[in-house]
């Protein structure tokens, strides 16, 4: 069963989605009251951001315990009845996983505080003495995603290595219980029904033998790891961590396991998707890709190169809890909102899977927080230089025209703008023109015509800022102008356009699906 070869998957952000309990922070019942929604939105999944017990120091991604709910996100009971509810609705759903670290909150962790040097309970992470005379440099030269070094020392002198925030030391996958402790993790959510893992940082886990140094202090971003020289990511053994979760996966048929792969080289990528790890894996192409043909082209040639070698099927994403907003990273205001639709029907085009993130259908560009709610620990371990991710985590606003937006009756985790009011899913909902409607329109084409078929793409010759392309042995051409002329559309008939065209015509900004 490969139902997620062409489908759509919608990123749940939970902490963002929608609020049962008016506490200002979206959960678990919140996502079951929209289940409606998504139906209505043509989705096939939604993944979910983690939910599970954690003191946020990363908004979950610091895990204190992979096997239970965090209170402000419900509890079990609740997860159960998400599922189940989601089922009804022809919902699947996938789960995040965090392998790569734990929250400094974890038992392990605290344990591993309590133990001397040495200890196996230090052995689960990776705690080193420092360097110098007096072990008060770190035990390498290896700086944190966010910013600062990956090393904090502890107590007692030793360091121990966290490649995100201190909240988040990496785990040791040399470590047997570590391993062990993932397979129990997988198997208590696939007995609770999930259909799949998106899975974090899978470029992650396994580190080299000795943690040389870097060959220059590489200091990357969240989307630019794994380069060459970097020995934080990327590292051989971290394929046979996949293959132990693909062969548990493989015991539960029709699961699906998206990983995370922050890794340039296509050769490389291509490796986390041979038959026997990952099924589907995110790369950051189109996420880094500007609103130009030449740059789009690009990203997608290079993401088909990555998964056609290993005859893997590619995944699409214009936008995460991680990235600026496509509205906002195609310049914002109205041209933003335009390009962004024109870069939905491109990605909905294209053979594979599609990843909406939640408010990328309503066209929500990134909100200005103002310094002092900034919760992104970006923020603190970048000394006030990067603002961080909060922006593109502000909550969806469903209905009416002030803040709280129907997404909850009390004040909302990070503040929602003024002036949402004209892009709630309630006023989308009615006008036929707005981005929400499109992003209806294209996902239910994509579902019930027959041009969405063959698993490569073939290129046509398109005037200077354009592109156009039909997949392999369809009839179905997706154009895009990326220039300042209007061009001429390609042959054939129009079945879905990005705005509204005159004549024959292509405006700048526009894209268009042709049969
Ligand atoms: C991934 C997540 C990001 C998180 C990081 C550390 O990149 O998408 O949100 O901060 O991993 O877990």
């Amino acid at each position: 069963m490969t139902w997620w070869r062409e489908a759509v998957v919608y990123q749940v952000y939970v902490r963002s989605f929608a609020d049962s309990d008016g506490d200002g922070v979206g959960d678990l019942d919140g996502v079951r009251s929209r289940l409606g929604y998504l139906e209505l939105l043509g989705v096939d999944a939604l993944w979910l951001t983690p939910f599970y017990t954690s003191p946020m120091a990363d908004h979950g991604y610091d895990v204190a315990d992979p096997r239970d709910v965090d209170p402000v996100f419900g509890d079990l009971a609740a997860f159960d009845r998400l599922v189940t509810a989601a089922h009804e609705h022809g919902l699947r759903v996938l789960v995040d996983l965090v392998p790569n670290h734990t929250s400094d909150r974890h038992e392990w962790f605290r344990a591993a505080l309590d133990a001397a040097p040495g200890s196996p309970e230090r052995a689960r992470y990776h705690f080193r003495p420092g360097r110098g005379p007096d072990g008060d440099e770190p035990p390498n030269n290896w700086s944190s995603v966010f910013g600062g070094p990956a090393w904090t020392r502890v107590s007692d002198g030793e360091w121990y290595l966290h490649l995100f925030a201190t909240g988040q030391p990496d785990l040791n996958w040399t470590n047997p219980e570590v391993w062990a402790d993932l397979e129990k993790t997988l198997r208590f959510w696939l007995d609770r029904g999930v259909d799949g893992f998106r899975i974090d940082v899978a470029h992650g886990m396994s580190k080299p033998e000795g943690l040389p140094d870097s060959v220059a202090a590489v200091r990357t971003g969240l989307l630019t790891g794994g380069r060459d020289g970097d020995p934080r990511f990327d590292d051989e053994g971290v394929h046979d961590v996949h293959r132990m979760i693909r062969a548990v996966v493989d015991h539960y048929p029709g699961r699906v396991t998206v990983g995370e792969i922050s890794v340039q080289d296509n050769a490389r990528f291509g490796r986390y998707l041979r038959p026997d790890e990952l099924h589907l894996g995110f790369n950051s192409r189109l996420l880094q890709a500007p609103f130009t043909a030449t740059a789009v082209r690009r990203a997608v040639e290079q993401s088909l190169a990555s998964t056609a070698a290993v005859s893997a099927t590619p995944t699409w994403a214009l936008g995460s809890h991680d990235v600026s907003r496509p509205v906002t990273r195609y310049g914002g205001g109205e041209q933003g909102t335009w390009r962004a639709r024109a870069m939905a029907l491109l990605t909905l085009a294209l053979p594979g899977t599609v990843v909406v993130y939640n408010g990328e259908e309503l066209g929500l560009p990134d909100a200005e927080i103002p310094d002092e709610a900034l919760q992104d620990p970006q923020w603190e371990r970048s000394g006030h230089t990067q603002r961080g991710r909060d922006g593109f985590r502000v909550p969806v606003p469903w209905e009416g025209g002030a803040p709280g937006y129907g997404f909850t009756t009390g004040v909302p985790w990070l503040p929602m703008p003024d002036g949402y009011g004209r892009l709630t899913v309630a006023e989308q909902l009615e006008d036929t023109r707005s981005s929400l409607s499109l992003l209806r329109r294209a996902v239910e084409l994509r579902r019930t015509h027959p041009g969405f078929t063959g698993t490569d793409v073939e290129w046509f010759g398109a005037p200077v800022g354009c592109l156009a392309f039909r997949r392999t042995g369809s009839t179905l051409v997706c154009a895009l102008n990326t220039s300042t002329d209007v061009v001429p559309l390609p042959p054939g008939d129009l079945l879905l356009s990005s705005r509204s065209l005159d004549d024959d015509l292509l405006p700048p900004d526009t894209a268009a699906w042709l049969a």
